[in-house]
């Protein structure tokens, strides 16, 4: 049994999901907000919200001082070299759209591509278009049995033909970390460009970007506690400098005319129009209170959770997890019983966890499935959490079976 989460109070809506008699397991689609995170963003909101980059006068001076702090913050936290390494986005998927456009014009007739056969379709379908757009190659990397890029395969795969490599750190279905380090290093030594897709990765442990020597990451605010619609892209420095600029407006330009205009470098000639500043700002202050933590704790928490979700279902007759998930997550399903309505019983008594493809269509048609139910924790979950959906879970299957 995991300890109570002693994180479990500074998260106001996990309360009032109890109240509204919801176990919330469903962390992975995205996760519920600190306190430390609303107050920032009442505080923005109630002391005068302003555009960055702009105005001279002090409200706008003090958001954008405000905003570029917490460049600073997310560059410290990613073990980034300097704070224009960071560029603001919508999302994750917004990141990876940026690169796929960003990158187009190094991706000539008849390159490769190299993606995983796990990746969400956010860090798939930018590439298959970009290879179709360039007449490149899509190449896919499999993985093995418990859910893993097969190193073998992919030291067969990747080659002087390849330019990018793009693959995720922790799979969103089936929770398995990636062995990202001798992946990359295939990457350098053929001289292709490398992104993590750090979606789900970031939220469990710290992240070194340097140490990872990757030349792109990228991640969501609203899977790491902090505000939605704000996504990172962090880019080694060398590797920033070979984009393109992709999306034109305010901001992000240097001089215009009607005829021609130049643009800024990064971070700022790659974020167009007005940011989601207050997101930004959230998200700083999620990051301030996440540093206040021990990770360490924080992650033994998760571990022992994980052990008790994976001993849980393993202790049931006819389940099958999916792959051997290391992280935070589970996939499952159970034999002659179908996911929806297994999925419809689990809601009708209040357990909130996903069903379906999880945004990774073509791995469930790799597995020869049509979906499969998962239950993914955060640091606010404990046993109780467990211990209900379990019980659920099994009222389910005796109606079912
Ligand atoms: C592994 C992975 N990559 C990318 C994404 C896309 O994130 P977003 O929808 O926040 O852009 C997700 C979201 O579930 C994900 O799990």
């Amino acid at each position: 049994m995991s300890e109570p989460s002693p994180w479990r109070g500074d998260f106001p809506a996990v309360a009032a999901l109890e109240r509204q008699q919801q176990t919330y397991l469903d962390s992975a689609a995205t996760s519920q907000k600190p306190q430390a995170m609303l107050d920032a963003l009442t505080h923005y909101y109630a002391h005068g919200a302003a555009n960055v980059h702009r105005a001279q006068h002090l409200p706008g001076a003090l958001a954008t001082q405000a905003f570029e702090e917490c460049r600073e913050k997310v560059a410290q936290w990613l073990h980034a070299g300097a704070p224009a390494q960071v560029i603001f986005t919508h999302g994750a998927t917004s990141a990876l759209n940026l690169l796929a456009y960003g990158l187009e014009h190094l991706i000539g007739n008849g390159d490769e591509i190299a993606v995983s056969a796990l990746e969400h379709h956010a860090n798939l379908l930018p590439w298959q278009q970009l290879a179709l757009r360039r007449n490149a190659r899509l190449v896919v990397l499999p993985a093995d049995a418990q859910g893993r890029i097969d190193l073998n395969e992919a030291g067969a795969l990747i080659g002087p033909r390849t330019r990018i490599l793009a693959v995720t750190q922790l799979s969103n279905v089936l929770g398995t970390q990636q062995p990202l380090a001798p992946l990359l290093a295939l990457a350098r030594q053929h001289g292709a460009l490398s992104v993590v897709d750090g979606a789900q990765g970031v939220v469990h442990g710290r992240q070194n970007v340097a140490a990872l020597g990757c030349d792109f990451y990228v991640f969501s605010s609203h899977k790491l506690y902090g505000p939605d619609g704000v996504g990172v892209l962090y880019g080694r420095s060398e590797a920033l400098g070979r984009l393109q600029h992709w999306q034109f407006g305010g901001e992000m330009v240097h001089l215009a005319d009607y005829d021609q205009a130049s643009f800024h470098p990064a971070p700022l000639g790659f974020e167009a129009g007005t940011p989601p500043i207050a997101g930004v700002i959230g998200l700083g202050a999620t990051l301030d209170w996440l540093a206040s933590l021990d990770t360490e704790a924080v992650l033994a928490h998760e571990r022992a959770l994980h052990q008790q979700l994976l001993r849980g279902l393993g202790d049931r007759e006819g389940i099958r997890v999916l792959g051997a998930p290391d992280t935070a997550l589970a996939s499952f399903m159970v034999s002659d019983v179908h996911n929806a309505d297994l999925a419809h019983l689990l809601t009708d008594q209040g357990i909130a966890v996903r069903v379906g493809h999880h945004c990774a269509m073509p791995l469930f048609k790799r597995l020869g499935l049509n979906g499969a139910i998962r239950v993914s924790l955060a640091m606010y979950n404990d046993s109780t959490d467990l211990q209900r959906f379990f019980e659920a879970l099994d009222r389910a299957l005796e109606l079912l079976r």
